[in-house]
């Protein structure tokens, strides 16, 4: 048994901020409560002993939107680190993008993925891909992939341009009961990708993508929503134009929903000039008035989300000149960090709040129970310093491309907890 002591318990599904004792035996939480409450449950026979005064526990965290490179492009990441990272950041689970070698278009890749994921300590879900190979032509056999196990359906990375392609995977998608979640890129209006076409990719002589690439793809696709009745996710929205359609599409009655990364409502089009290709991502930064209509989103609901993109790419790609380096940064050794400095310690929205952006919400988009800490729930949790400094000076990652390297931030990570186990801590 695990006995955890006087923490601050956040937990977005009770709605309770305050602090509590938690007894866990084995893989669930047995007990909360007073420390009498605890001890009368058989905490005295506790084999550990957490202290979490002054810390937060909050139900484990769940990144729906991550990249572990795992078939295929494993010197970038794999399974295995990936989780590691995952522990590191606070995360009991993540979702996995189906852009690997060979991509997840098939039941034996999506098998390996699992089988392999399960051996991690945490929770290792897998999306399908909606397309064979990405390809935007063809299919995948959704039957099939969420026959077995495919958490939903996705070819991030890429956008689908046929709409007839993505009007039959919404169509199947909805029949399933699986959520469809969507990059939205039209190429047609993306000189380069990766910077956002505007005052800094003109300094820099760079085409770089305009925000028309974004919000036309999001007006078609919140329509197509709409019509099909799909529960569709707008990916790592990064416009502002494109927050107000998706908030006009959940008026009119979609069931739309949208991540943000805490690159994108973090930093804007400027990090370029600073961090060059640690700035470069798809779809880009763009400008502080995108980022505060981010927030805004966030605030009101619109974005319900909070997502990493986690995207390892090696020191020798993202050396390579502004054009040619791979587009992406890594994100689950830092998210929890910057979504406390970035929205609540501004007063944008509260620790509660980010919590349930970063567990109930995703939980619940990919249909899952979204973790709580209540007696025989699981006993997924973390426990971290809101205000706790750390310094970004090593990842569990195999990969440091990251433009938040050196800073110090707060929500110092000190233990994560998956199925009663801990798998990380500092
Ligand atoms: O910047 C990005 N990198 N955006 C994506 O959507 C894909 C990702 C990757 O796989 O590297």
């Amino acid at each position: 048994m695990l006995w955890i002591k006087n923490g601050r318990i956040v937990d977005p599904v009770t709605g309770t901020d305050g602090v509590m004792d938690i007894l866990i035996d084995k893989d669930t939480i047995l007990q909360t409560g007073t420390p009498e409450e605890i001890a009368a449950a058989g905490g005295n026979s506790a084999d550990e002993v957490i202290d979490a005064t002054g810390k937060v526990v909050a139900p484990g965290l769940l990144d729906a939107h991550v990249h572990f490179r795992d078939p295929g492009l494993t010197y970038k990441e794999d399974i295995e680190t990936g989780s590691r990272a995952a522990a590191r950041g606070g995360f009991t689970k993540v979702v996995l993008m189906a852009n690997t070698k060979p991509t997840v278009d098939n039941v034996d890749t999506l098998q390996y993925v699992l089988d392999k994921g399960s051996r991690t300590g945490i929770h290792v879900l897998q999306a399908s891909a909606i397309t064979k190979g990405l390809q935007g032509r063809e299919l995948v056999d959704m039957d099939e992939m969420a026959e077995a196990g495919a958490a939903g359906f996705t070819d991030d990375g890429i956008p689908i341009l046929d709409e007839k392609i993505l009007l039959q995977a919404m169509q199947k998608a909805a029949e399933l009961n699986l959520p469809i979640a969507l990059h939205e890129e039209d190429p047609l209006f993306i000189a380069q990708p990766g910077v956002h076409q505007g005052k800094i990719s003109e300094q820099l002589g760079y085409g770089g993508a305009s925000r028309t690439a974004e919000d036309i793809m999001v007006a078609r696709d919140v329509i197509l929503a709409l019509h099909t009745g799909a529960s569709v996710c707008i990916q790592h929205i990064s416009s502002g134009n494109s927050v107000d359609l998706v908030r006009n599409a959940q008026k009119m009655g979609a069931d739309v929903h949208a991540e943000a990364t805490p690159h994108h409502f973090t930093l804007t089009e400027d990090a370029v000039l600073t961090y060059g290709t640690l700035a470069r991502m798809n779809p880009p930064l763009r400008t502080e008035t995108d980022r505060r209509k981010i927030i805004e989103g966030i605030q009101d609901g619109t974005i319900d989300m909070i997502v990493t993109d986690h995207a390892p790419h090696s020191t020798e790609e993202k050396s390579r000149p502004l054009a040619e380096a791979p587009s992406g940064i890594t994100g689950l050794e830092t998210s929890l960090a910057l979504g406390i400095r970035s929205l609540v310690q501004p007063g944008h929205i509260t620790l509660l709040k980010l919590m349930e952006l970063m567990s109930k919400n995703p939980a619940e988009f990919y249909r899952l129970k979204p973790d709580t800490i209540q007696p025989g729930a699981p006993a997924d949790l973390v426990i971290f310093g809101e205000n706790d400094l750390w310094t970004v000076d090593s990842f569990a990652s195999k990969a440091e491309n990251s433009p938040f390297r050196n800073r110090e931030l707060p929500g110092k990570v000190y233990y994560t907890i998956c199925r009663g186990s801990i798998v990380y801590r500092s």
